[in-house]
Parts: structure tokens; sequence; C-alpha cells
């Protein structure tokens, strides 16, 4: 069967990314005879400058028939000062929203030829593989009321509202439970429970779907800071994170760090079985450095993979895609942000290369 992917590479670096990714799924189209039809459509500032709106209806209604959509990033200063639901950012929440992608997996995984490229010692993230399982369609980024409003006082008054019900934690939390007992079986879950009250309904929450379905995963409960910090003291004593989507946001941007770079970490939003997954890098647009060829395509080729894995139905080619990231990194092809002078054409091209190579199976010879 054909499969249906939808590409949104976005803004800043995310076209380069994107088509970073593009390449490496014709690969695999020429070489595996994997059947898919790719289309591409504008998300973020991209849809603004065309369609005056960050994500365009027939888009999100393509995004919503695909199989999987790919998504480069969005953003920059270009639509800073737009309204806010004008803004680039607003399309990517409309579209995680709209199509109920609630779980969010951002897997930081140390490849061993980067372990010096971390800015921590080498010892402390040796073996790192850690799965952060971040709520995405919940919490402050979509509580309601939200807005700007002018007190009597002439004084102006921002609000956001944290709010989640106990069926939006329990769907996220047994996301992290299953993919926990494919792993090492076991659960921290993050939250601030001391001060906020749909923090300890999280906690409650969390251990009832535990004690009643998920007895054999191991679960603690960590206060969200103390979470941040443990990350950079003792990174490995953790296996899955799960944690809601403001505290996802910021814990998974520092276990990009512990890998080499934010460049590194991929990341795959799924909702309800069958429907379709949601794929893209964290790093964001680094308008800084966008149109440059030298962002670290990683994150998004890295993407591809999690979507062969969990949407494509191919769970071999994501094994073997990752498998040649490594290989391309080992053979010593690096972007700037992890102690390279590659372009991030040639470390496509050297992913490229790594797929293609016959690999010699030490029961083969
Ligand atoms: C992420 C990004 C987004 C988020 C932005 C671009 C809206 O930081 O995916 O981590 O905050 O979720
Ligand atoms: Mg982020």
């Amino acid at each position: 069967m054909t499969k249906n992917v939808l590409f949104l590479p976005g803004d800043g670096i995310g076209p380069e990314v994107a088509s970073a990714a593009r390449k490496v799924l014709n690969w695999f189209g020429t070489h595996e005879n994997f059947a898919v039809k790719v289309t591409t459509g504008l998300i973020g500032g991209a849809a603004i400058d065309v369609a005056g709106v960050p994500l365009a209806p027939a888009t999100l209604a393509a995004a919503c028939a695909a199989d999987a959509v790919l998504l480069g990033a969005v953003g920059g200063p270009k639509w800073a000062n737009q309204s806010f639901n004008l803004r680039p950012e607003a399309g990517l929440l409309d579209l995680r929203g709209a199509m109920q992608v609630f779980a969010n997996l951002r897997p930081a995984v140390l490849f061993p030829s980067l372990s010096e490229a971390s800015t921590l010692k080498p010892e402390t993230v040796a073996g790192l593989d850690l799965m952060i399982v971040r709520e995405l369609t919940g919490g402050v980024y979509f509580g309601e009321p939200r807005g700007v409003t002018e007190l009597p006082d002439g004084k102006r008054r921002g609000i956001n509202t944290h709010s989640y019900t106990c069926d939006e934690i329990r769907r996220v939390a047994r996301v992290a439970f299953e993919l926990a007992r494919e792993r090492k079986g076991v659960v921290c879950s993050a939250d601030k429970a001391n001060v906020m009250e749909a923090g300890l309904l999280w906690r409650e929450e969390v251990q009832k779907l535990r004690d009643a379905e998920y007895s054999d995963v191991k679960l603690s409960h960590m206060l969200a800071d103390n979470c941040a910090m443990q990350l950079v003291r003792a990174p490995l004593q953790f296996d899955v994170i799960l944690t809601d989507n403001l505290f996802g946001d910021i814990l998974s941007d520092q276990a990009a760090m512990l890998t080499g770079s934010l460049g590194m970490l991929p990341s795959a939003s799924l909702g309800a079985p069958g429907k379709p997954g949601l794929y893209e890098p964290i790093h964001g647009s680094a308008p800084d450095i966008a149109g440059k060829n030298y962002a670290n395509p990683c994150g998004m080729i890295l993407s591809l993979a999690l979507a062969f894995r969990h949407t494509l139905e191919r769970p071999d080619l994501a094994a073997r895609l990752e498998c040649a990231v490594s290989r391309a990194l080992e053979n010593g092809v690096r972007t700037r942000d992890i102690g390279g002078a590659a372009s991030t054409a040639e470390l496509t091209d050297a992913v490229l290369f790594a797929l293609g190579e016959k690999v010699v199976h030490v029961a083969d010879v």
C-alpha cells in the first residue's frame, strides 16, 4: 500500500533539513521499493507570506488525510510582531491540536561517537538512551481562558491557563507505560504537584493507572525542577520521563544537549492508533543560520526514522536509518554544532552512503 507523506518545511532551517529528509525518503523509494507519495505544503511564516495565515484549512485537511506529516520548523523574527493567533507558532499548535497528536515522543540518545560533543563529561552521558513523553495538546499551551486584558486602572494583565482532565492525563500516561514495557520498564513522571492542583491531579492519575494496569512498570514521581537538575547531574537514571506540555518543552531541550546538540533530537507526535503521526525535529527554525547549508539534518532524518517505526509500518527501515546516521557520524562527517565542518548536504550524503553500504553481519562472515 502506497503511503502518503506530507512535507511541511516551514521556516528558517526547516526547508534545508526537510529537503535532507526528503532525499533520504526518496532513497528508500528507489532502493527499497518503499511505495510513497510525497506532497508538500506551507506552514508558519512561509504560509503567512503566501496566504496570510500560518496554516491554511486545505493544508490542515491534507495533514489529517496523510499517513505521516514531516515538519521542519516554524517561526522567525520576520513574523515576531504579528498578533498572537497569526504567528507562525500558532499554525503548529493548530496542527497539533487538529491532528489530536497528544503524545509527543522525544528520544534522547547519545551516539557513541558524539560523547565528546556533549558539554557534559563523557562518563556522565555515555550510554544515554532516554525517552521523554511530552503531553502535546493540553496544558498551558491550549488552556482557556487566555489572553491579555486591561485592568480598571489601565494596566495590562496576561493570562494563560494550565488545565488537564484526568482523561488527558491517562491517555498520555498509557503511551509512556506501553513504551516503558518495550524498554527498561521504568517511568519517571515529572510535575509540580507541590504547587499546582493540576499537577497533583496529574500525579494521582498517573499512579492510579499504573496500579490498575501497569504494575509491572516501575513508576516514580519527581518535581519538574528536580528533574531538570537530575537530567544534568545523573541522566542515566532515566528510562522514560512522562511530563506535561510545558515542562516537556523545556526538559526535552535540556535532554537534547546531553546528546551533543539540539540538532540531534527527533520527535514523533502520535494520536489514537491508526491516525496520522506528526514528525518534527525539536530544534526550531534557527533563523541565525538559515539558508547557510550548515544546519544539522540529523534531528529531521531521525524523525523520518520515527515515522517509519510508528506510522509507516516499517520498523526495519527505521532501524537501518538510525544505524546509517550512527555510521555517518562515526565516519567523522559532522555539522558545526557537533564539532565538525560538514554542510547539511554533506552529512545527508554521508547518511545515504552509509545506507548503501553493504553491511556484513558477523553471522554471515
Ligand atoms: C517545540 C517548539 C514548539 C513548542 C514551538 C515552536 C511552538 O519549541 O516543539 O519544542 O513550544 O512546542
Ligand atoms: Mg521546544
